[in-house]
């Protein structure tokens, strides 16, 4: 499987509402760290985040993570 692009060498650190989001996979979305639909006929798909309630988050925009959406901290090693 290919790489996905590097948005961004640092997360997204921001508190969303309860509501439901896409976190863009590729790299590609021009409204990071959301999909805007740049994936597609490509090999990454959004992936899905369900809130309940308001919640902060750190969410990758290296999109070298091993735990989508969230940072894991791979983008120091980039
Ligand atoms: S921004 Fe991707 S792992 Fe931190």
């Amino acid at each position: 499987m290919c790489k996905a692009n590097v948005a961004d060498k640092k997360p997204a650190v921001i508190k969303l509402e309860a509501g439901t989001y896409y976190w863009c996979a590729c790299g590609d979305s021009k409204g990071q760290p959301f999909c805007d639909g740049s994936h597609k006929g490509g090999s990454f798909h959004p992936t899905k985040i369900v809130l309940n309630e308001p919640t902060q988050m750190a969410l990758c925009n290296c999109k070298q993570t091993q735990n989508p959406p969230y940072c894991d901290g791979a983008h120091g090693k980039l």
